[in-house]
């Protein structure tokens, strides 16, 4: 057993160094620091480099109508999503759950919760067909994210979407998001003349969940 594990350790020390000689081969005429690896190509790059900005950023040339989405989307997405966006079986819906965000039960869709419209449009072209991921062409991303916009009556059934009128799309809960402005998400470094960290006190705890072991009673609050 030992013998057999021995000879598997020497098997797998050769074939690394089989694969470290075919590497540095390989990109001998570009190699770096470590000897491994060449700068990545701009097709490459161009090939991870796709997300696509709140404000159009990212988006590439092309544009796609309702209607050609509705066509693309019953082909590629409704199985799942279902034809209006409710959601087969336990599928994601899509689409409807307006006024819900409040409620006991949210019922978080693109219509009812996401801010920007760059997201869906991101969303598919990265990750759908679920069963297909980018596998669609610009043209055909653009109908479609109109479609699902239009199944969320955000747009008329004779939008056209594109890379031009993209930022004009405005999504219902756009302003269900913003900057935290508590006091407490502030908290800027101090730099000069700062506090000495052992005469800073805790002075208050949520109760059950802070700590409160360290706490000094009636600690003047500063
Ligand atoms: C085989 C089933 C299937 C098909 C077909 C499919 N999807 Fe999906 N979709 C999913 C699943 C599963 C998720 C959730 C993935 C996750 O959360 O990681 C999802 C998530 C999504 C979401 C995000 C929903 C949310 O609120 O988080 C969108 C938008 C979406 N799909 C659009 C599409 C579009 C457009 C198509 C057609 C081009 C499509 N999907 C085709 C299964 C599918």
């Amino acid at each position: 057993m030992y013998n057999l594990a021995k000879n598997y350790f020497k098997i797998l020390v050769l074939m690394s160094a089989a694969q470290g000689l075919l590497i540095s081969a390989a990109y001998a005429e570009t190699e770096g620091h470590y000897g491994l690896g060449r700068i990545a190509t701009q097709e490459e790059i161009a090939g991870w480099d796709i997300d696509v900005r709140p404000d159009g950023l990212g988006l590439p040339a092309g544009s796609g109508s309702v209607a050609d989405g509705e066509g693309l989307y019953e082909g590629k997405c409704a199985s799942c999503h279902g034809s209006f966006g409710e959601g087969e079986g336990r599928w994601p819906i899509l689409a409807g759950g307006f006024g819900t965000l409040s409620e006991g039960r949210p019922e978080k869709t693109v219509g009812s919760y996401w801010p920007y419209a760059s997201t869906l449009y991101d969303y598919i072209n990265r990750a759908m067909p679920f069963t297909a991921p980018q596998s669609l062409t610009p043209n055909e991303t653009y109908a479609i994210t109109a479609y699902v916009l239009y199944l969320n009556e955000i747009v008329d059934e004779d939008f056209v979407l594109s890379k031009g009128n993209f930022s004009t799309v405005v999504m219902p809960n756009a302003e269900g998001f913003f900057e935290d402005d508590r006091p407490d998400v502030r908290n800027p470094t101090c730099m000069k003349n700062c506090k000495d960290p052992s005469s800073i006190k805790v002075t208050s705890t949520i109760a059950g969940v802070t700590p409160t072991e360290h706490m000094e009673e009636n600690a003047p609050i500063e």
